[in-house]
């Protein structure tokens, strides 16, 4: 086996040798012996010296811990579930996280520095002053704060197939998430799409494996450059729910159930997992999904026997949203079973104090094992230390210009030009000649930053219209386009009688915001309002092309027939102007479809 793969991958990360190992355990045993454990932690104690390997100070800190203060560090809580701030203390919390939407008031970068500092300073209050992991789905840029620079989702990145630029996001996304104190990131999503009715379809890389696999191996390196932990989710198969399966009664396939058979889990599936572990990922989340009638969360062969045996995963594995306390049996049972098949931190992510007093009661038992518990903890430290957490004494200090800045939107508009698929062009519309004397512009999308932006965008499911900053791509085609050129906009295409007939027209159109199970969708397709929009700008403009701004194929035919030229911009974000960039020929059309557009045969392609 390839020995990266026993390694946790960090540019902070000391070098673990087996030498230093074996010398640092038994002087921890010593130690131990010699020293009053109760007393709060000396700041020469051997696991605040950075000098020290990862696996001395995990040694040296683990002897320390009470079987308290380790259960405090496998709970991930909700940040506005804490009943108590001074809880992070005395629970001695290992994780809090925002979910989407779940920013601080106000929002901005500060407060969100403000907010994850206190936090901070909280937790390493306590007797051993260990540091928390705050979670975040900066799953398109740091996208729940107000200001960050929102790129493409992932679905966008896997049209460009471009790895190289994956990984300067990722580097981009992890500096924003500095300069506000986060160091964790549920992202990037592995999982490898296989029915694009599924709403979580724009936050995969597509249904290409080798694609997701050199992608996702590319974020998680460029996150881990920074020293922001990276997770890769939702292990295993998410990809492959079937429709109709969800356990969740307003959702069609996600949290759903997954029969595909073990080769195919393995061929189509396993390899992004397998790829981002060598590249040494912090964490791993457990799918909502359930494999042949068993909940992932509860698969000791898949957690335990195959990731951490087989592919010699050293990081730790967290549960999604509340799903260990949806496993059939109770509360207790659940989160039993979770932890015994190998689920090493638990996005509760509301009851912290129920979750202490079942663990304690699982451990007095025997329930779960000293050994389990141990396990857990010594992986959720070995990624703390490896991160650097413990060495950086303040997030004060950290660099807050990057955050939302100039070179960062670049890199975005880069990405949303390289996202661009050309759907169709057979009489060569494209590009358009700046010169154009007259452009009329319609559609829903065409001035709607929510609407390039999707879901997880300061809002969980999105906000649709022009709440955050950006450039919409009606102002792009206006700053792109001569001094002499006539463009007007109307969204539902509904222009003047008097309206002079155009050169063109560009109607942009696509769906709404959404996000997980509530974008299960049986048949995408437009609506109404834009096909009427794009029939009203037909009728005055010699020629027409359609730009459709969504998280997945969506049915169009057929009506296409009638288009000039078909343009898919996924989700492109906040920067418009990389699809202006490409439209007037700055730049080619490079990228190509990341799952299959059946532009004629939609409907019977499920
Ligand atoms: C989603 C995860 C996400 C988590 C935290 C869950 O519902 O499935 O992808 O990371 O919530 O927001
Ligand atoms: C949170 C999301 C989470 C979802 C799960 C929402 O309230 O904001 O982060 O994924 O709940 O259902």
């Amino acid at each position: 086996m390839d020995s990266a793969r026993r390694k946790l991958s960090f540019k902070r990360k000391g070098i673990i040798s087996l030498l230093l190992l074996l010398v640092a355990t038994s002087f921890v045993f010593v130690s131990v012996l010699t020293s009053s454990r109760w007393n709060q932690a000396s700041e020469d104690a051997l696991y605040k010296d950075a000098t020290r390997s990862v696996e001395e100070r995990v040694d040296d800190l683990l002897s320390q811990m009470t079987t308290d203060e380790k259960i405090g560090q496998m709970a991930l809580v909700e940040k506005n579930s804490i009943f108590l701030k001074s809880d992070i203390a005395r629970f001695g919390l290992g994780a809090l996280l925002s979910g989407g939407g779940g920013g601080p008031d106000g929002n901005t970068q500060e407060d969100w520095l403000a907010m994850v500092s206190d936090f901070q300073d909280r937790a390493k209050s306590s007797r051993l002053g260990i540091p928390l992991l705050y979670g975040v789905d900066a799953v398109h840029g740091h996208s729940n704060v107000f200001g960050a620079t929102i790129f493409p989702h992932q679905i966008g990145l896997g049209a460009s197939g471009d790895v190289n630029l994956v990984r300067r996001i990722a580097v981009m996304t992890a500096e924003e998430m500095l300069a506000t104190g986060t160091n964790w990131n549920f992202s990037p999503t592995a999982d490898v799409v296989q029915d694009i009715r599924w709403g979580r379809t724009y936050e995969t890389f597509g249904s290409n494996t080798q694609t997701v696999k050199d992608l996702t191996t590319a974020y998680v390196e460029g996150l881990q450059s920074r020293s922001i932990v990276g997770t890769v989710k939702h292990y295993l198969g998410s990809g492959a729910m079937q429709w109709g399966t969800s356990t969740n009664p307003n959702y069609q396939i996600d949290q759903g159930a997954i029969t595909t058979n073990e080769a195919v889990l393995r061929s189509i599936h396993l390899p992004p997992f397998e790829s981002a572990i060598d590249a040494g990922v912090g964490s791993v989340m457990v799918s909502h999904a359930s494999w042949n009638g068993v909940e992932l969360t509860t698969s000791h062969v898949w957690l335990t026997d195959i990731l951490k045996g087989e592919l010699g995963f050293q990081g730790f594995v967290v549960s999604d949203w509340y799903s260990v306390y949806e496993i059939p049996g109770g509360k207790y049972y659940g989160l039993v079973t979770a932890v015994n098949a190998g689920v090493d931190m638990i996005m509760l992510p509301f009851e912290y104090r129920l979750f202490t007093s079942h663990m304690r009661r699982a451990v007095e038992r025997g329930d779960i094992s000293t050994q389990r518990l141990d396990d857990a903890v010594r992986r959720i430290l070995r990624v703390k230390f490896a991160a650097g957490l413990f060495d950086n004494e303040t997030v004060l200090d950290t660099d807050i210009s990057t955050f939302g800045s100039n070179e960062h939107k670049q890199v975005a508009r880069e990405a949303v030009r390289k996202s661009l698929v050309l759907l169709k062009d057979e009489q060569k519309v494209l590009p358009i000649s700046k010169a154009t004397s007259s452009i009329l512009v319609a559609g829903s999308a065409a001035d709607n930053l929510g609407r390039q932006a999707g879901g997880w965008t300061i809002e969980w499911q999105g906000i649709d219209g022009n709440w955050i900053p950006g450039t919409t791509i009606l102002q792009a085609i206006k700053d792109a386009v001569s001094l002499e050129t006539n463009v007007e906009y109307r969204q539902a295409g509904d222009f003047p009688r008097e309206t002079v007939f155009a050169d063109l027209g560009i109607v942009v159109v696509g769906e709404t915001p959404y996000a997980e199970g509530v974008g299960d969708n049986a048949h995408p397709e437009l609506s109404a309002e834009d096909l009427q929009a794009i029939k009203n700008v037909q009728a005055i403009s010699e020629k027409i092309v359609v730009i459709i701004v969504s998280g997945r194929p969506i049915d169009i035919g057929p009506d296409v027939d009638s288009w000039d030229a078909v343009i898919a911009a996924w989700l492109p974000g906040s920067e418009g102007g990389g699809v202006a960039d490409v439209l007037f020929g700055d730049y080619p059309f490079t990228g190509t479809l990341p799952v299959a557009w059946p532009l004629n045969a939609f409907a019977s392609s499920f």
